[in-house]
């Protein structure tokens, strides 16, 4: 039995039933649909639409239902098309047709709209709070290594040394502005759509104010007719995981680069890795990779959201079913991405002898040179080329910037004395980086106590 009945002569074709039916992966959305009926009926309720009688005979169904579904006792049938429809049936079989008067003052294309809303509120928080778990792993990875100091890369070439920690809380910024787009996306769409109808609004003397309220929404939307068509916050959940996935992918392409035997920077705990079946030595870093590879179909699920947007006219168009499997896919995809990174990284050995070694090599104190004349007076250009011509001559005679003598360096510029060679050292070249966000030692601190502030204020927010 379809709703629709009383209109139709001949029965909807078996490959029709298929194809239009969407209960496969909206049963997801049980519990929203639910929660968004007995908020419903509520108002119904308060408003005299439905008698009180009537309306706890339809929220004890409902409550049956919820019960049914979560202990796996529910049938979902295919020919019911969707959540929707598989629920509301049901409840006509339990309660007889006073079920029927709940979908009063409703349409499924508002319902379906506060499904999902309610689905990406819940999903928003998860993973704000999934970002807030990350940036304290990464805070504490920082902290923990203070002192390890790597080579920084510009084009992956060696550029200047920094600290671990510096490059580790460069991810900790990415995330906390993951965090704010999550943030700013649930209070943009902190509306609630029930009431918009099928598009026009409803005859019915609803109370859509009582309605927003009881399911949590700061307010009802003001149009009905964009409230059944908007599927914003959808691409804008996509993006924001997109632009997070983007953050996981970089780190994927260093974790897995760093963890080579040519870099050997880091090592990825067994755990997170596999082996070859020919090939005994390998260890292979399989989640990062995995994780590299799963952003493609991240940015691939915002492209289907938005063609699928692509011109519809207004209002809701059957088109629009197709939002929930890229939805879902991405959750999918994020959610357990987020988790699995914060493992791994907790567990991640960082091997700081290895990139000490590195951190010295490749000329990666020639910038120093070049500031060091300037400190002198030189114009920084002049600097520069002078020190470019230092190098050449360290590469000409395979040496390194501290291998020179003095009278290598005075040969150069009259201005080098003898305090070059400590203003060359590493550590030094690291913690006379103080310009604010740079990587000395001391700013690096107080980031992460900064950090700290800022993952208590966060989590109290919650
Ligand atoms: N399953 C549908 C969807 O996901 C629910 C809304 C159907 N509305 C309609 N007018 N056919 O969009």
């Amino acid at each position: 039995m379809k709703p629709w009945d009383g209109r139709f002569s001949e029965k909807t074709r078996e490959i029709v039933d298929k194809f239009n039916a969407s209960i496969n992966f909206d049963k997801r959305l049980y519990k929203e649909d639910i929660d968004g009926s007995i908020a419903h009926c509520k108002m119904l309720i308060k408003q005299n639409i439905i008698s009180k009688e009537d309306g706890e005979k339809i929220i004890n169904g409902l409550k049956q239902i919820l019960d049914e579904i979560e202990n796996g006792k529910f049938n979902f049938k295919e020919e019911l098309e969707d959540i929707h429809m598989n629920i509301e049936s049901r409840l006509l079989e339990i309660i007889g047709d006073v079920g029927g008067k709940l979908h009063t003052a409703r349409s499924r294309n508002d319902q379906v709209n506060l499904d999902i809303r309610l689905y990406v509120k819940k999903v928003c928080k998860i993973m704000i709070n999934n970002l807030i778990d990350l940036v304290e792993t990464f805070n504490k990875k920082a902290e923990e290594n203070i002192d390890a100091i790597m080579p920084g890369f510009t084009h992956l070439q060696q550029a200047q040394p920094i600290l671990f920690s510096h490059h580790f809380l460069a991810y900790c910024e990415m995330f906390k502005r993951d965090i704010a787009r999550f943030e700013s996306l649930y209070n943009r769409m902190d509306e609630c759509p029930l009431g918009a109808g099928a598009l026009a609004g409803t005859t019915f003397p609803i109370d859509r104010h009582f309605a927003a309220k009881t399911l949590g929404f700061e307010k009802p939307t003001n149009n009905s007719i964009d409230t059944v068509a908007d599927r914003d916050f959808i691409v804008e959940f996509i993006s924001n995981s997109s632009i997070f996935m983007s953050h996981l992918s970089k780190l994927s392409e260093e974790l897995i680069l760093w963890s080579t035997s040519q870099f050997n920077f880091i090592e990825i705990s067994d755990g997170f890795c596999t082996g070859s079946s020919i090939m005994p030595q390998k260890k292979n870093p399989d989640i990062p990779e995995l994780i590299r590879g799963k952003t493609g179909r991240v940015y691939g699920n915002l492209m289907s959201i938005l063609t699928t947007l692509k011109a519809l006219p207004l209002a809701y168009n059957k088109d629009l079913q197709e939002d929930k499997e890229p939805l879902f896919d991405t959750v999918d995809t994020v959610v357990n991405s987020a988790k699995i990174t914060i493992d791994l990284i907790n567990e991640l050995k960082i091997k700081k002898d290895e990139m000490f070694k590195w951190a010295n090599k490749g000329f990666s104190t020639a910038t120093e040179i070049a500031d060091y004349l300037a400190n002198k007076n030189i114009p920084f250009r002049i600097a520069h080329k002078v020190t470019g011509q230092i190098v050449k001559y360290c590469l000409e005679k395979g040496k390194d910037l501290d291998q020179l003598t003095i009278d290598e360096y005075k040969s150069f510029s009259e201005s080098f004395e003898n305090d070059i060679f400590s203003f060359i050292k590493v550590e030094e070249a690291v913690n006379r980086r103080k310009s604010f966000g740079g990587t000395s030692k001391e700013n690096v601190i107080n980031l992460i106590t900064d950090n700290k502030k800022y993952i208590e204020k966060k989590r109290k927010e919650q």
